[in-house]
């Protein structure tokens, strides 16, 4: 049986004052709501903020992205260790936006999520086809390349720290968001490829989010398909109600 994973991701969102009173505010709001995780991904300065103000309550504090040595000369980086080390469970890699406009690649998103995995961060593993490959038709060859290729060399024990996020690069920050059907087609897709590489029982016990304008209004009918295990939420996550209308669908 698989959980409900409610994750928000701020972006490059909040100072470590509104973290503070952001959390604060949300708490009360979803406490008790415990049919889902809940997640707040956010800055790498607001973690400490989140991680206090998050204490004792359900909510889970994540990053954004993680480098994969261990410490360097990688000016602007930051490790593994340092995540853990300040109360970070969490860890975003390959999301679309570093893929973008970072040079992130595959190669790397692989090398980053066995790092995260070796310091005992939970990875949220980002996969999404861009709208020309999805016209195209190849959105099911470009999610399972991308899924095989990031969780090269990761153990079927390894991934049951990793949830899949679905993010159609198209409907990230658009308001055009997959229908219900696709996002369920394509997570069975992603399904499909974990099966190939793990097993049947390891794909059923994977969590596979649903990223991509994901809001209040939509979230209930996403989260309704039986191949949406939960969302990662941009612009809704910076909302407290409708962040919590989102954890309120995933509990209904
Ligand atoms: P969005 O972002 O909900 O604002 O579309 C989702 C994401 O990028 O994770």
């Amino acid at each position: 049986m698989r959980k409900t994973v409610i994750a928000g991701n701020w972006k490059m969102n909040m100072t470590p004052a509104a973290t503070t009173e952001f959390i604060t505010t949300l708490a009360p709001m979803v406490a008790g709501k415990d049919k889902c995780d809940i997640v707040l991904c956010v800055p790498f300065v607001d973690i400490s903020a989140a991680v206090k103000a998050a204490e004792g309550t359900n909510i889970h504090i994540g990053a954004q992205n993680v480098h994969f040595e261990a410490k360097g000369a990688f000016t602007g980086e930051i490790s593994a260790e340092m995540l853990t080390a300040i109360g970070c469970e969490y860890v975003i890699i390959g999301h679309s936006e570093r893929r973008t406009y970072f040079g992130e690649t595959d190669t790397t998103v692989n090398l980053r999520t066995k790092a995260a995995l070796a310091a005992g961060l939970k990875v949220i593993l980002c996969v999404g086809e861009v709208k020309e490959e999805r016209l195209s038709g190849i959105t099911n060859e470009v999610v399972t390349m991308q899924t095989k290729l990031d969780l090269a060399g990761i153990s079927a024990q390894e991934l049951q720290n990793v949830i899949i996020a679905y993010e159609p690069v198209w409907a990230i920050g658009t308001g055009l968001t997959a229908t219900p059907e696709q996002a369920d087609e394509t997570c069975g897709v992603i399904r499909s490829a974990l099966a190939g590489l793990y097993g049947e029982e390891v794909a059923e016990n994977t969590v596979i989010q649903y990223g991509g304008s994901m809001n209040d209004k939509n979230a209930a009918e996403l989260l309704s398909k039986v191949n949406v295990d939960g969302g990662l939420i941009g612009g809704a996550s910076l909302k407290t109600d409708a962040f919590t209308a989102i954890v309120d669908a995933a509990n209904a």
